[in-house]
């Protein structure tokens, strides 16, 4: 196929979107929208976040030097986008929706209770590298809704309806796994 170049540009797609929680030193809580967002160490788990300096979630994270990354649903599409062209300067996001939070367990910051899945992180680097600041985060505890654990203890993320962002538009994982890891090279079992 005949290629044509961009310049050097985000173009890693699709990304997760999540909701991240985060709170200040007078105790006040924000949500906020990332797409930025990645794992990069599996141990200890880690995760980077980029966030711009401008954003009020900034400030609060780097006074409490940790947050809670929500993962987003199906049911979340709407509060998603809403609390990431929203700032918490003009609107209590959390109160706009109605939103339950719920206590940290290792963390004092709060996740989501309509999150299926959140991770409470503790900041472990902030470099600036540009319109954005990589935040690495220490995933030090995992909130997983009971109903999407199946009796074997597995989590089962495909029953969990999470979206992904690509290229300015969310989208839902409806389909079916293509293929499970390490499925390419797996030998076919020999009939007896
Ligand atoms: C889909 C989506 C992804 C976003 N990703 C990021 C991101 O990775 N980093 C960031 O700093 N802002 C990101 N934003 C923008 C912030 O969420 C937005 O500016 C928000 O209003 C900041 O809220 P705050 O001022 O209450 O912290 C994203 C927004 C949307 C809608």
């Amino acid at each position: 196929m005949k290629k044509q170049n961009f310049k050097g540009s985000v173009m890693l797609n699709p990304t997760p979107v999540v909701l991240v929680t985060c709170k200040n030193k007078e105790g006040k809580v924000n949500i906020f929208t990332i797409g930025w967002v990645s794992t990069v160490c599996t141990k200890p788990p880690i995760i980077a976040v980029g966030i711009r300096p401008e954003r009020l979630s900034y400030e609060y994270i780097k006074e409490s030097m940790e947050c809670v990354v929500n993962l987003t649903t199906k049911d979340m599409v709407k509060i998603t986008d809403f609390c990431g062209v929203q700032s918490g300067r003009k609107v209590d996001k959390i109160k706009h929706f109605g939103l339950k939070l719920d206590s940290g367990a290792l963390i004092d910051t709060p996740s989501l209770d309509i999150s299926p899945v959140a991770l409470e992180c503790r900041v472990k680097s902030i470099t600036p590298l540009g319109t954005h600041d990589m935040f690495l985060l220490d995933i030090l505890n995992v909130k997983v809704n009971e109903d999407i654990i199946d009796e074997k203890g597995k989590i089962r993320f495909d029953k969990a309806n999470l979206i992904a962002y690509s290229h300015g538009e969310y989208y839902g994982l409806n389909s079916k796994p293509l293929g499970s890891f390490g499925y390419s090279i797996k030998k076919k079992k020999k009939k007896k």
